[in-house]
């Protein structure tokens, strides 16, 4: 089943005085449903751009978007609301979260203020912890704990409400590596237990080897895309390689953890 497709998606931004600028052209998609996605391209390339038009925080301004078969630039404010609070989960790179609620407050307060009763909400949230390994945290504030228990808690509550994909942008982008690869580490397991689509944009070749593919972009346009073997470390080769051929501003990266 396909969970996400774009066809011809396009964005130009135009701003008053200055010329316009097209950051996205005629990107077409397909996700399948349960797959782990990647998103690379330079710095520039679009990928936020991209996450934003797919998370329908901005809207296109060529071709569309079908989440789970709609069309979410279709839906009316209030409809287009409740459809990112049920289908959609998101995972900054600085958390999100807030600091007067306790770590157990913050993954369960859309649940709860969508009216779900307590119990049902419990039972979904103690295999979470577990699996998420933040069942020993969850009565500290968010300011005592660490950078990788944040990013775990914050993809808990990505997942607490059961949506069809998953969106993440630079998830790693502030954590040391032993952390980053904890959160990895985390989100597959997500991904795989819950079946769940994860559509991940990331810098980093050591977090990408996490996918199952890879979808590189460059100058606003869909460049090259790779699939994964059953070897990851193969596959942080094949990441390598094939950033070495996009070209770009990755001097910050790579560095191998392998
Ligand atoms: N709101 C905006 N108005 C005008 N131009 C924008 C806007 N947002 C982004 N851009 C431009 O669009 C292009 C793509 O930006 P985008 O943020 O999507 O890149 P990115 O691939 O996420 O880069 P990075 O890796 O640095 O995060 C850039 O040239 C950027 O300057
Ligand atoms: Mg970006």
């Amino acid at each position: 089943m396909i969970v996400l497709k774009t066809q011809g998606l396009g964005k130009i931004y135009s701003s008053i005085g200055n010329v316009a600028y097209q950051a996205l052209e005629d990107i077409d998609l397909q996700v399948e449903n349960g797959e782990f996605v990647g998103i690379m391209g330079p710095s520039g390339s679009g990928k936020t751009t991209l996450l934003n038009l797919l998370a329908t925080i901005d809207s296109p301004t060529a071709g569309h978007i079908e989440i789970n078969g709609v069309n979410p630039s279709k839906l009316s404010d209030k409809n287009l609301a409740l459809f990112r609070r049920h289908q959609l989960g998101f995972v900054f790179q600085d958390f999100n979260l807030l600091d007067t609620l306790s770590i157990k407050e913050n993954i369960i307060l859309p649940l709860v203020l969508e009216g779900i009763a307590p119990k049902v909400i419990e039972q979904r949230l103690q295999p979470l912890a577990q699996l998420l390994q933040i069942a020993g945290i969850l009565d500290k504030r968010s300011y005592e704990v660490s950078g990788g228990q944040k990013q775990r808690v914050a993809i808990a509550r990505a997942f607490m409400h059961q949506p069809s994909l998953v969106l993440a942008d630079e998830l790693t982008g502030n954590l040391d590596s032993k952390a980053a690869k904890d959160v990895m580490d985390a989100l597959k397991d997500m991904n795989e237990q819950s079946k769940t689509t994860v559509l991940m944009v990331t810098h980093d070749p050591f977090s990408a080897s996490y996918c199952g593919r890879i979808i590189f972009i460059k100058d606003g346009k869909i460049f090259s895309e790779i699939r994964r073997g059953v070897n990851q470390k193969a596959f942080f080769q094949q990441i390598l390689d094939a950033l070495s051929v996009l070209g770009g501003n990755f001097d910050d990266v790579p560095i191998t953890r392998f």
